[in-house]
């Protein structure tokens, strides 16, 4: 049983880009350099709150337009923003600053977040990328597109988990 937005109003949501092979990224960093696509990305998550892993807010933490950002690791990184040690604890303090809540992966954290998530911005890469980072299987028959817009290199969706 997991608990999602309904039960507290505050949305989560899972944003990104990938592949139709599902790759987010090779290695650290990602595949591509698509400066529309991050933009919409960076426009999405102004003014909110975002949850990352350790290693993707180590490479993109720097260009966060978020009023709060979380990071979740095992360790203790040496970042200025709270660390903690789950998905659920990230929730729990993401839900007490009352704006929506973006995980921005990376692919563990995508993971550990998708049975929480109410909804998923996510931009399909036309061009295909090898890559090693994937972002989860989901259950398309669970999921649908409440918005489609067509880019020159990208197919931007929002997709709202079915009641
Ligand atoms: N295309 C996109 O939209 C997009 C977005 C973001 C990232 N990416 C890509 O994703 C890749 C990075 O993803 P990644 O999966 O390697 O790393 P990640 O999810 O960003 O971070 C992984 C780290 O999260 C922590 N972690 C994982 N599971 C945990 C758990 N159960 N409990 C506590 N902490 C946990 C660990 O940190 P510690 O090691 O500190 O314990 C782990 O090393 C890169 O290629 C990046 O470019 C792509």
């Amino acid at each position: 049983m997991t608990t999602r937005m309904e039960d507290s109003n505050v949305p989560v949501i899972l944003v990104g880009a990938m592949t139709q092979h599902r790759v987010i990224g090779q290695g650290d960093t990602m595949p591509w350099d698509i400066p529309e696509e991050y933009q919409t990305f960076i426009d999405n998550i102004r003014g909110q709150t975002v949850i990352m892993g350790r290693k993707s807010y180590e490479v993109f933490g720097p260009d966060l337009t978020s009023a709060h950002a979380i990071v979740v690791s095992r360790g203790r990184p040496e970042v200025d923003v709270p660390v903690v040690d789950s998905i659920e604890s990230a929730l729990e303090l993401a839900r007490s600053y009352g704006l929506k809540i973006f995980v921005a992966g990376g692919s563990q954290i995508y993971d550990l977040a998708l049975p929480y998530a109410d909804w998923m911005f996510l931009s399909e890469i036309k061009k295909d990328y090898d890559g090693d980072k994937l972002f989860p299987e989901f259950d398309r028959s669970q999921w649908q597109i409440a918005r489609e817009d067509e880019h020159a290199k990208f197919i931007y969706r929002e997709w709202k988990r079915m009641d």
